[in-house]
Formats: structure tokens, sequence, C-alpha cells
């Protein structure tokens, strides 16, 4: 960067430190909700803000424990933040409609996808839509395909030859085979094997991401000229067409002549987004984004989950024998199908502990309050329009009124459960089993909860636990130093997993 053009820059952002701070301000008198950090004025404000950077989840358990059934904000650099908290409000929050609680106008507003991705992501989410109905209802029948692509994904990317032991480094592994087997479902072979491809699609969410914290940076007013000069919105369309244009031109092809129905029409992701396309969606390019779309929401979540649970489980090798006698004794009896996955009980339990102790951020369902006269929980206490409220996300995993030793990892506090009272969660009830991995509850949110948890939550246990079952049966995996964990990454609401962390795999006999 030449001197003149830092120059640009610094004023530049000074200028738009000044705009920040005056809405910043503004915010904060709208409303009489009391903050329990960084209220006695603006360079505390601004303080306590810098602190949340570093440490939100130690700050959102404080204000968790605070008033455990109240609301309360908190300072971010660019706004107030409000954290409901209580059961109640949770189950409030999770409920309500779009047109009040806005989860698109929520998640568009931290990945600016506007102008990052397109606005026409925002306003019609219907890839989700496709993700929750179709996708989800031909994972059965789409297995053999998942199954196949992650038994070469391992074999090609791990690069095993012999029975010695090898260091890899886990999320770049975890991040290629997930890339890989989602794509199976997505776009199917030859695609979901050409690295090119995948590699787009892996660095897309971070483009996206880094490139929105940037716009994010930026006065409304500024970003219908600053942003297009930021965002990569259309270098990567243009990329990704590279890939995907010729097989959606053909497939669009197909489905003008012939409708949605005809032989060897390809289960895949492309086919039931077409089911749902009207318009202008039914373009090119504009499925194209809705391919980009899905993979993001996909890739980096599943490998960061499969990566945090690999840590977990060289720390805790006593879960080894017990998962891997459980993958092998149900593959015998069944196959490898998704039914027998679902009597992998162990498994599932232990990718769901490990999520609930890693898998939160420091916050949770996050909405932009989108109704002019606000939000209004049941008991009158209301917060302002476009304003963005959230729950506790790790706090309420580690509470202890919600699971006992709730510092403790134990893989198998949920299988147990379930074998305790063999498939019922409480006998007086009569409730069924709800601590799958797939199930969302009040105090198990990695998922979100309510209209908007995650639609993919259905694949992406189907993936992890054939991906886990597959590893157990077919390696050996053990801690790069014997007791220790590659320690989490947060920064301001996230938490991922250490991505230069390493453990020992070896090819079993
Ligand atoms: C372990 C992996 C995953 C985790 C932890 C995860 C987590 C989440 C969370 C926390 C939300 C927001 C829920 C809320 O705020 O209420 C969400 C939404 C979403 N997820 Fe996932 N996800 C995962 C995998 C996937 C996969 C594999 C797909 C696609 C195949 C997917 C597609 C989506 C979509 C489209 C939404 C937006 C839902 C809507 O518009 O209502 N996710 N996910």
């Amino acid at each position: 960067m030449s001197t003149s053009d830092s120059r640009t820059f610094l004023l530049y952002g000074l200028g738009v430190a000044a705009v920040v701070y005056g809405s910043y301000l503004s915010q904060g008198r709208k409303d009489s909700i009391p903050a329990f950090v960084g209220s006695k004025g603006i360079i505390s404000s601004y303080a306590a803000a810098l602190h949340v950077l570093r440490h939100a989840t130690e700050v959102v358990t404080e204000g968790y424990y605070k008033d455990r059934d109240g609301v309360l904000k908190f300072p971010t650099l660019f706004r107030w933040n409000f954290l409901a908290n209580g059961r109640k409000r949770v189950l409030e929050i999770a409920s309500a409609p779009e047109h009040i609680l806005s989860f698109n106008e929520g998640a568009a507003d931290g990945l600016q996808s506007d102008w990052t991705m397109g606005p026409e992501i925002t306003k019609n989410p219907y890839h989700a839509v496709a993700i929750r109905g179709s996708l989800t209802r031909n994972l059965g029948r789409c297995f053999p395909q998942v199954r196949d692509e992650i038994f070469h994904a391992f074999d090609d990317v791990l690069g095993l030859d012999g029975k010695d032991w090898k260091l890899i480094q886990v999320l770049p592994t975890t991040m290629q085979v997930v890339a890989r087997t989602s794509n199976r479902l997505f776009v199917g072979l030859p695609l979901c094997r050409d690295p090119e491809y995948l590699q787009l699609n892996i660095d897309y969410t971070v483009t996206i991401f880094t490139r929105g914290q940037m716009i994010g940076l930026m006065p409304n007013f500024l970003k219908p000229i600053l942003a297009p000069l930021f965002s990569t919105r259309k270098s990567s369309l243009r990329h990704a067409l590279k890939f995907l244009g010729p097989l959606i031109d053909e497939r669009l092809e197909k489905e003008n002549e012939y409708g949605n129905d005809w032989p060897g029409r390809p289960n895949d992701l492309i086919s039931w987004l077409l089911d749902l396309a009207e318009g202008e969606e039914r373009t090119t390019p504009a499925l194209a984004l809705r391919v980009l779309a899905t993979n993001m929401a996909a890739i980096h979540t599943s490998s960061t989950t499969l990566t945090a649970a690999l840590y977990d489980l060289a720390v805790h090798p006593e879960h080894i024998l017990p998962m891997r006698e459980e993958a092998e004794r149900v593959i015998a009896a069944e196959g490898w199908t998704k039914a027998a996955l679902g009597n992998m009980h162990k498994i599932d339990s232990f990718l769901r502990e490990s999520q609930r102790l890693r898998g939160a951020g420091a916050v949770a369902l996050t909405r932009k309050v989108v109704a002019k006269d606000g939000f209004t929980f049941s008991d009158g206490t209301t917060i302002p329009y476009g304003a963005f409220l959230s729950v506790a996300g790790n706090a309420v995993h580690y509470d202890p009124k919600n699971y006992d030793n709730p510092d403790e990892f134990d893989g198998f506090r949920f299988s147990r459960i379930r074998e305790e009272h063999k498939g019922v969660a409480t006998a007086e009830e009569g409730e069924v089993f709800n601590k799958h991995m797939v199930s969302t509850a009040q105090n198990h949110l990695v998922f979100g909860h309510g209209r908007h948890a995650c639609p993919g939550r259905f694949f992406a246990a189907t993936e992890l636990k054939a991906m886990l079952a597959h590893m157990l049966i077919n390696y050996d995996i053990k801690a790069e130093e014997e007791g220790v964990r590659p320690p989490d990454m947060c920064f301001a609401m996230l938490r991922m997993p250490d991505p230069k962390g390493k453990i020992w795999i070896r090819k079993r006999e």
C-alpha cells in the first residue's frame, strides 16, 4: 500500500469511527434495558467493547448469571447487543415470526450478505427450504453415494500407505473430506472431486466473512459506493461458474424441455433447487449462487464439528473401544445404511457432547428486531426496532442447572439416558427420547432452535456419524501430546477448534 493509500485508509477509518461512534451512542439511548458492562460512559463502553472482542464468552457468561431471567445489554464495537436469559425467553425468540424478529436480517448483517453475496440470499432464502425438505428427505436414498465418497475421501486426503503413525493437521483434512462428501450430494461426480472447485467452496466462506467484517465497518450511506470495491461477489461467482456453469446450463435446458420429470434426472441439490426456483432464480448464475451459499452453510460448520470431536477423542481415548465395537456390530448386522447410523447411539452421544462443550459461540439465536414497534416479551420487556437480540450460547451449555457436572466431557452422557429409559426420556412423562445429535432444545443450541433451527442438521449428523464410524473402524488415533487438547480459538462471538491442531493417525491392521 502506498503512503497516499495508507493516508486515505486512515482518514476513511477515522470518519467511519466517528459515524459509528455517533450511531452507537444514539442506539444506547433508545431503551431502558440495563447494561451489565461498559455502562459508565462512552470511553468505558468502548473499552468494554474491545474487551468483548477477546473475551465474549466470559462477558456473556457474566450477563447470564447476573439476571437469569432478565434482559441485559452489552457493548460491541458497532452497537449494543441485547442478551435475553432464561428458558421462556429462549422459546419466545425461537418461535417469533420472521417479520418481527428476523433471522435473515441478523445473518445478513453479520456477513453483510447484501454486498458480499447478493440481496436475493436474504430476500428469498429458498435454498433453506430445499435443504429442509428435499435434501433431508433424500438422505436415505443418497446415502450409498455419501458413504462411497467418505471412503475414498479419507483414503485420498490422508494418504496413508503403510501401517505407520502419521501426524496430520486436523482441520485442513476434515475440511477436504467434508467438502468432497457434501458436494457428492450437492453436485455429484466428477465435480465433487475437482480440487479447484473444492478449494473455491472452502475459501468462499472465509472470503465472505472477512469482506463482510470490512464492509460492516462502513456507515450505511457509504456502502453503495465503497462496498462494491471490497466485495468479491462478482469474481467469486465468475469463478464458480467456471465449474457449475456447464452443469447448470445443461440441467436448465433439460428442465425447460421436459419439465422436472425426465429419465436419469439426478437426485442432487441442483434438482432440489430447480423444483423451487421461479423467475429470475431459474438462471445459471442465480442457481450457482445458491450452490455456493449451501456450501458456505455446510462446510465450515461440519468440518469444525468433526475436528473438535477428533480432538476430544484423542484426549478421551477411553471412548474409542466402546464406539468402535458399536460401529462394527451395527455395520455387521445392518451394513452401511442411514438407518444403521440411527442405531449408533454412543457415536451420536459423543458428537452431541463434543458439540455441547465446543460447538456454541458466546451467543446463539441472533435476530434483528424488524417490527417497527420493537419486539415485546410476554412480561412486557421491549427491545427496540433495529436492535440485535441473542441468547447465551456457551453459558447455557455449561450451566449446572442444565447438565450434571457440566464442565466434564462425558461422551456417553446422552446414550446412557437412552439406555436407562430404553428410548423414553422420563418414564412418568412417557416422552420420546429427545437427546439425539439433531435434537435442539432451550439448553442445547448448537443448531439453533425453533423456526430457524439448522435445516442441514440431519445431513450434518448423517455425514459426521458416518465419518466418525469410518475412522473408528479403519484407523487408530492418538493425541499429538498425550492428554493435551489443542486450545479452541475465540474471537468476538465465534469459537472454533485450533486450525493448526494435530493428531497422530495410522491404518488399523
Ligand atoms: C455441524 C454442522 C452444522 C452446524 C453446527 C450448523 C449450525 C447452524 C446454526 C446455529 C444455524 C442458525 C440457527 C438459528 O439461529 O436458529 C444454522 C442455520 C442454517 N444452516 Fe446449519 N449448521 C450445520 C450444518 C449445516 C449444513 C450441512 C447445511 C446445508 C446442507 C446447513 C444449512 C443451514 C441453513 C440454510 C441455515 C439457515 C436456516 C434458515 O434460513 O432458516 N447447515 N445452522
